[in-house]
């Protein structure tokens, strides 16, 4: 079985080919999956193996189901790149990893906030240089504080368990409550809510066509002058423009965002030596209280043997005619 992997990274070949026990011919590109390459995957190509800011339009996915391709293979969580329905009429299979180290995300969106409220990343240039001064280096405890959670599934029910551990008030929203969690302590309320009575509000819900711009000019009046918003779900999530307003005005003190709506065009590369065109995350970039990671929530050892293992074993199966588990299954 030929799988063509697009976004190919070189830890992607490092973990990919470590894990590929079913000795399949795995074939790697660099480059995005979009109208623009479609065309140059190799007939006799039976699955393409993506990842989050890979595009498959129903024009995409039409060429590939007309080149043989059956199988489309997600080694990420998110499938809202991907057009399901197209691809459920045109007859293919579409798997994903819907769980690998969720704790991995927490940490992440613990680690962003303890950065910004703690401003270690100021003190580890300071230092450096020399510089033992605490003069702006004045944080806040978590102690105490009420932390937000938007989305409150393996992921998110991750994060609530860490802010539990810190001593936080936790608050969710989510569309459908989770009682074990409930019965730790967290408690559920409505969207505005949870807005209007935390001082830290985390996202990890998935985009969908109903909570795009989630976040907004109206969504952030509702919130406490001074918030702080971690996002490390998916950038369509925050309507950019309003959330730098709402930094200008200091209603939010604090931002860490681990995705952007448009990230397709920076993330995962090295544009060290090029013209950043994006002047709104190059604004974004300017607030000194601004935290922006390149999508690395994921990327621990733990989760990237796990995205390689389940993604394997999914085409594996569905070559041999049989069936993954049904919660891997999308289409
Ligand atoms: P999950 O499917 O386990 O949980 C999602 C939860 O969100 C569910 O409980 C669902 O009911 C809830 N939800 C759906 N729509 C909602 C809405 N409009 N408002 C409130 N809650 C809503 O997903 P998981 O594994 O926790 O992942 C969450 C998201 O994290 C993914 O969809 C993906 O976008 C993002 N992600 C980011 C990564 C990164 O590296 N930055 C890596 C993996 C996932």
């Amino acid at each position: 079985m030929k799988i063509l992997f697009f976004s190919a990274k070189p830890y992607d070949k490092v973990f990919f080919n470590k894990h590929n026990t079913h000795s399949l011919q795995l074939d790697f590109l660099e480059t995005h999956l979009g109208p623009h390459i479609v065309n140059a995957v190799d007939a006799g190509t039976e699955a393409v193996c993506v990842f989050v800011n890979d595009k498959l339009t129903p024009e995409v996915l039409e060429v590939l189901a007309g080149k043989g391709v059956k199988i489309i293979a997600l080694r990420c969580a998110g499938f809202n790149n991907v057009h399901l329905e197209t691809a459920k009429k045109l007859g293919m299979r579409v798997c994903r990893v819907p769980a690998y180290s969720p704790e991995a995300v927490a940490e992440h969106a613990v680690a962003m906030l303890l950065t910004l409220n703690r401003k270690t990343h100021k003190a580890y240039n300071r230092v450096r240089e020399q510089n033992f001064s605490l003069t702006g280096l004045l944080g806040f405890n978590l102690f105490h504080k009420t932390v937000g959670v938007i989305g409150t599934g393996k992921i998110g029910k991750a994060f609530c368990k860490i802010m539990l551990g810190f001593g936080c008030k936790v608050l969710a929203y989510d569309l459908y409550p989770d009682a074990e969690l409930s019965n730790t302590g967290v408690e559920y309320c409505p969207l505005e809510q949870v807005l209007q009575q935390s001082d830290i509000i985390s996202l990890h819900c998935p985009l969908s066509a109903d909570n795009k711009h989630l976040v907004n000019e109206q969504s952030l009046q509702l919130m406490k002058q001074g918030a702080t918003l971690i996002n490390t779900s998916r950038g369509g999530l925050i309507n950019t423009s309003d959330v730098i307003q709402a930094l200008k005005t200091g209603k939010l003190a604090y931002l860490g965002i681990d995705v952007y709506e448009q990230e397709e065009k920076l993330f995962f590369k090295d544009l060290s030596g090029s013209i950043i065109e994006d002047d709104t995350i190059q604004r974004l970039m300017s607030f000194p209280n601004v935290l922006v990671t390149g999508h690395q929530a994921f990327f621990t050892e733990e989760a990237l043997t796990q995205i390689a293992e389940t993604t394997l074993n999914n085409i594996y199966l569905l070559g041999e005619g049989k069936e993954p588990d049904a919660a891997f299954m999308l289409v």
